[in-house]
């Protein structure tokens, strides 16, 4: 699309943005029908693929029966069978229970106020810090952007940002792990921040179970999120996993958390959700929070106008059946596995990547730290048919430069086949010029 005969208030004012008619797959079409294979899901959502008429025809029913209903008043079908699905997919010992939101900024932001609403319960008025890590990406709206440990997205916006928000220092790729001390130095980091402040006024802590776009594919070494469980739960923190990128099934484990053998006191969760479908998110508490908040004298005060709306939630719905009854999880952990060793043969040809790490289809290419690769790459990925996403992290530690790789979890073998040859001929291009 020219830009001079747009009235969108596009992203960049400056670039053409090719204008997308359809999808089917793992692919999208532009209007001159060129083919672009969908390496990142868009931004690691599309995760059914492209195209399907089972959600099509959910949607359209949900719309002709009730698209709105406020959550103030009423409840919906819809909504309630998508908190059920939500559970059973959890199978856990005790019951998960939905909060939803519109997407994942809203998420985070309603997370917070969770927590500081269970510490006000817990009689702790003065908890009313954050912690989260560096480098980390929760969101855009202003609170989630306050979280983030994020500089470059934060610094116009500094000023508006409330300091409530701190952050640890990054979890160090290199640590030897948890000794048997139950320490690490990148716990030590968190106890030390948490002290520079007063444990005391902490209300929560959010972490990433596996990195998204601020450090692509990154896991938290062995025994990590478990000593910082550990240490918040014996400070009073509640634990936040942000499932935003990783929840069901991205990372070829129903959640990101998985992996970690660790349920968090609760998640958010979106993109995967409702597979980009429908505007989505939503706030998974357990059980044991649950009951406090059901204890409480007063009912947690938040909520969105589109809040469980009724063809969202309908969506979301629908798109945890089809991960469920088409086994999607194990078949990102499979073809995750399949991706990960055809990234490692790339590595052995192009000298530019330096690492690669993530789990399922979710894979990171962490590169040599020249300025600008990862998106010379990106471009030139596009530019011959194959969408990736530039990720954007701390120049510190050499960890900026890199790219994440999340094609749909509906994938095949001739589709992975596809994606790597489309990423092997841009890597030989950027390499070569
Ligand atoms: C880990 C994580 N948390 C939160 C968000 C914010 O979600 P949204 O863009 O839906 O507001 C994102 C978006 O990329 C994310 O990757």
């Amino acid at each position: 699309m020219n830009p001079e005969e747009s009235l969108v208030l596009h992203r960049d004012l400056h670039r053409r943005y090719p204008e997308i008619t359809h999808g089917i797959g793992i692919d999208l079409f532009d209007r001159t029908g060129k083919r672009y294979l969908d390496g990142s899901s868009g931004a690691l959502v599309a995760n059914l693929g492209h195209g399907r008429a089972d959600i099509a025809a959910a949607m359209a029913e949900q719309a002709r029966e009730v698209a709105y209903a406020h959550t103030l008043t009423f409840t919906t079908r819809a909504l309630e069978d998508m908190a059920w699905i939500v559970n059973e997919l959890l199978a856990d010992q005790f019951r998960w229970y939905t909060y939803p939101t519109s997407g994942g900024s809203e998420a985070i932001e309603t997370a917070v106020k969770l927590a500081r609403h269970v510490q006000m319960l817990r009689g702790q008025p003065g908890r009313h810090r954050i912690l989260s890590f560096r480098p980390s990406y929760h969101g855009n709206s202003l609170g989630a952007l306050a979280v983030s440990g994020d500089p470059v997205r934060k610094r116009p916006y500094e000023p508006l940002l409330s300091p409530s928000f701190v952050h640890a220092p990054p979890i160090s790729e290199e640590c030897a792990g948890v000794g048997l001390d139950g320490c690490c130095p990148c716990l030590a980091n968190v106890s030390a921040t948490l002290q520079e402040s007063g444990p005391d006024s902490f209300a929560a802590v959010i972490l990433e179970p596996v990195t998204g776009s601020s450090r692509s594919g990154f896991v938290p070494h062995a025994g990590f999120f478990q000593g910082l469980v550990d240490l918040a739960h014996k400070t009073g923190l509640l634990v936040i996993a942000d499932e935003v990128m990783t929840g069901f099934g991205r990372t070829g484990r129903m959640l990101g958390s998985d992996h970690h053998g660790l349920r968090p006191d609760m998640f958010t969760a979106a993109k995967g959700l409702s597979g980009g479908y429908a505007p989505m998110g939503a706030v998974v508490v357990g059980e044991p929070l649950y009951r406090e908040l059901q204890d409480a004298p007063a009912p947690f005060l938040n909520g969105f106008t589109y809040s469980g709306n009724p063809v969202s939630v309908r969506v979301a719905g629908k798109a945890l059946q089809i991960l469920r009854d088409e086994h999607l999880v194990e078949r990102s952990r499979a073809m995750g596995e399949r991706l990960a060793a055809g990234l490692q043969d790339l590595q052995q040809r192009y000298a530019i990547i330096r690492r690669i790490r993530g789990r399922g289809l979710m894979q990171g290419l962490l590169l040599e730290g020249r300025p600008g690769l990862a998106a010379r790459i990106v471009q030139r990925a596009l530019d011959t048919g194959l969408i990736l996403y530039l990720g954007h992290g701390e120049a510190e530690g050499g960890d900026a430069e890199h790219i994440l790789i999340g094609p749909p979890l509906v994938i095949d073998e001739a589709g992975l086949d596809r994606l790597l040859a489309l990423l092997g001929g841009a890597l030989r291009f950027v390499q070569t010029y």
